[in-house]
């Protein structure tokens, strides 16, 4: 399969592009980008396709997770390992109550590019380019470090570098084995109620483990764990300057990370994104609001995956605790109705942010867990597989999403509010999250 040109890409239109102000520096950065090795290799984007089958089949859930954006100044051994950490606790939470593989999938090493809904920010009478992640200019509102700059492209590779390398070497240093599992705690409240039926129940799977040692049957896969990196395929220079010919297959991949995902801003079938992403051989996602019709996927499933193979194509759908219930249903029927083969996972984040009066941009805890129950409430009454759940999140003890058990409120959102985009949940609240999904997950199997 040949890839087109990025001439070719942006004569399809591109939406959610950056103006670069320099067409040479532009130039070359996206070279030096073209020289420099892969970040992912093919076969293990082919694995996690096989296992992204498996939840298309029912057989597994998959869970995504990070920041909304990733930032340089984010990337810390601490915050790497902290993130790590609090997606494993939750996928062992998930695991052992429902009974189900876990995919584990990363938003980490590569989420620096935002779609924005305007170009411009404007603050007291002040008009500047938006901001659009570190992938393109920076955060601080002064006209200097809000002009986009290309080299920021090589520094996602090299920050993405560094995060793959520690993720590789956490997970293989034995840090993911579950006898971890305690440890994985240590720093937690173990006093909260969160806390206490965690270490509940990592006792109990310390206790079957043990068994399973003193009967023999203790397998390799207890002390591994299967983790990908994604991130919003958005920026075309970078993503076109990673799609590289594997040696192996001569297939093309898109090299900057296992899983890419197309946005809800840039899914427009005939565009650029649904082109380049139609052309190389990632498992991929495509975010679909409430303006999405039936239609619209079921095209968007003939482009991007004409084969109807399982793993290669999962729907993400972020309707809004509001209005789940009433868009999804023809969705799935429709989609179903039409043979695609699809994983169905849930972004309970996307369709529920709001602005307090204060100017912090939140979501409800209570609107995130009353989407995911939408979600599993159609998948149920329509026979399909709840395949998975895609969250922001970050392991640190953040103020940005209000409720939860510590029902956090709005004043207490200034105190740690760290987030470059949009509201994570903080550590708690993602373990909380996990315990109720773990619940709707075990009664949808029942
Ligand atoms: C995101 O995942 O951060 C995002 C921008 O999502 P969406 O495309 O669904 O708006
Ligand atoms: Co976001």
């Amino acid at each position: 399969m040949t890839i087109p040109s990025l001439e070719q890409l942006y004569a399809l239109g591109a939406a959610q592009q950056p103006t670069w102000p320099d067409p040479a520096a532009l130039e070359s950065a996206v070279t030096t980008l073209r020289s420099l090795p892969p970040l992912v290799f093919a076969g293990e984007c082919d694995e996690l396709t096989a296992h992204l089958g498996d939840v298309a089949s029912g057989k597994a859930f998959v869970l995504q997770g990070g920041d909304c954006a990733e930032t340089f100044a984010g990337l810390t051994a601490e915050n790497v390992r902290a993130k790590l950490q609090v997606l494993l606790q939750m996928a062992v939470v998930l695991t052992y109550a429902a009974a189900v593989p876990v995919v584990k999938v990363g938003r980490i090493a590569g989420q620096y590019a935002k779609p924005r809904s305007n170009d411009l920010e404007v603050r007291e009478g002040v008009e500047l380019p938006a901001y659009r992640g570190d992938a393109v200019n920076g955060f601080d509102f002064d006209a200097i470090s809000r002009v986009p700059d290309p080299q920021r492209l090589v520094q996602v590779y090299n920050s993405s570098a560094a995060t793959l390398n520690l993720c590789r070497a956490f997970l293989q240093g034995g840090y993911a084995d579950l006898r971890e599992m305690h440890a994985w705690n240590t720093d937690f409240v173990r006093t909260s109620p969160v806390g206490a039926a965690y270490e509940k129940m990592a006792s109990d799977i310390d206790r079957a483990l043990d068994f399973m040692r003193a009967i023999g049957a203790e397998s390799e896969e207890l002390h591994r764990v299967n983790f990908h990196s994604s991130h919003e395929a958005l920026i075309l220079e970078y993503e076109h300057a990673l799609t590289r010919i594997d040696s192996r297959t001569s297939l093309p991949y898109d090299v900057s990370g296992h899983f890419l995902w197309i946005g809800e801003r840039t899914r427009q079938l005939g565009g650029a994104h649904v082109e380049l992403m139609s052309r190389v051989r990632n498992p991929l996602g495509v975010k679909l609001g409430p303006t999405a019709s039936p239609d619209d996927a079921v095209a968007l499933a003939e482009k991007l995956n004409p084969d109807n193979s399982p793993g290669r194509l999962t729907f993400i759908t972020r309707m809004g605790a509001r209005r789940i219930r009433d868009a999804l249903p023809n969705l799935v029927e429709k989609v179903t109705a039409a043979g695609v083969v699809v994983a169905w996972v849930t972004d309970p984040m996307h369709g529920n942010t709001f602005e307090t009066s204060t100017g912090y941009k939140t979501r409800r805890f209570d609107d995130v867990i009353d989407e995911v129950r939408g979600f599993f409430e159609v998948h149920r009454a329509l026979g399909t597989w709840p395949g998975g759940l895609h969250v922001e999140l970050t392991g640190g003890d953040v103020t940005e999403c209000l409720g939860g058990g510590e029902a956090l409120d709005e004043q207490r959102l200034a105190h740690h509010y760290d987030s470059a985009c949009d509201p994570r949940l903080n550590r708690t609240q993602s373990l909380e999250l996990a315990f109720l999904v773990a619940d709707m997950l075990r009664e949808s199997r029942d």
